[in-house]
């Protein structure tokens, strides 16, 4: 099993105020799955994924990932797991303005240590011709389409090999031609056995994964298979 939460709960104090973005959840999900998590604004999808790709940390509960316990890690242990088995795509792709795609790509090498600048440009240039962006590895991100950026983080996030792409919202700000061609590239990442959590308001794109989760007030309230037509 790759992912095993057990009665995960998230508090944010705000102020007096206590918010209870995530009030006990259980997930299980094993390697190769592809799940889409559903729910209405609010109700915890973003905060699970910050968990689930240690980002965040929950107030109880336990988290293990790839057979390890990370409930009690610390920030430095917490950032080692993330780069090693963790890859994040985010609505607002989260690029570095100033470098180039190729450099943005390589940067969790450089973080992850030990491998030469000739031998991370080498990977960074097979993981962006895998997600499809060719001819423009030395465009800045303001000089690339919204759809080109979006292949740039997920080449980001993939370079390290992780056991895990989540992907929060991935097309919330591509318009629909250009979203089914992210889609279709997250398809085939997972047919190539990448395991993929992602989060959408839309169900033709949950209707991509394999698993839908649907969450409420920090809940999860149902967890279906999604059922392929037999031609
Ligand atoms: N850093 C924070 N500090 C305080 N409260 C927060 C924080 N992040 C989220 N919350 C609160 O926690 C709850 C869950 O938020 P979360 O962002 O997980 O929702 P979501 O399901 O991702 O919503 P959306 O679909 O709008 O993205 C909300 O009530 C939100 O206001
Ligand atoms: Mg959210």
């Amino acid at each position: 099993m790759l992912i095993n939460l057990e009665n995960i709960k998230k508090i944010y104090k705000v102020g007096v105020e206590r918010i209870h973005a995530l009030d006990g959840v259980d997930l299980q999900v094993d390697k190769n799955e592809y799940v889409a998590i559903m729910g209405p604004s609010g109700s915890g999808k973003s905060t699970l994924m910050n968990l689930l790709g240690c980002l965040d940390r929950a107030s109880s509960g336990k988290y293990e990932l790839v057979g390890k316990n990370t409930t009690r890690l610390g920030a430095a242990a917490l950032a080692r797991i993330r780069n090693q088995q963790i890859g994040f795509v985010f609505q607002s792709f989260e690029l570095m303005p100033r470098l180039n795609a190729l450099k943005n790509v390589e940067l969790p090498l450089i973080y992850a240590s030990g491998v030469p600048w000739w031998q991370r440009r080498k990977q960074a240039r097979k993981v962006l011709e895998h997600v499809g962006l060719t001819g423009r590895i030395k465009h800045r991100p303001n000089q690339l389409s919204g759809g080109e950026k979006q292949r740039v983080a997920i080449a980001r996030a993939l370079i390290c090999n992780p056991s895990i792409l989540l992907a929060d919202e991935p097309t919330g700000n591509l318009d629909s031609k250009t979203s089914a061609d992210i889609l279709a590239l997250f398809d085939q990442l997972h047919e190539e056995g990448q395991t993929i959590i992602l989060v959408t308001h839309e169900e033709s794109i949950a209707r991509h994964a394999r698993r839908i989760i649907r969450m409420k007030d920090g809940k999860i309230c149902s967890d279906q298979l999604v059922e392929r037509k037999t031609v």
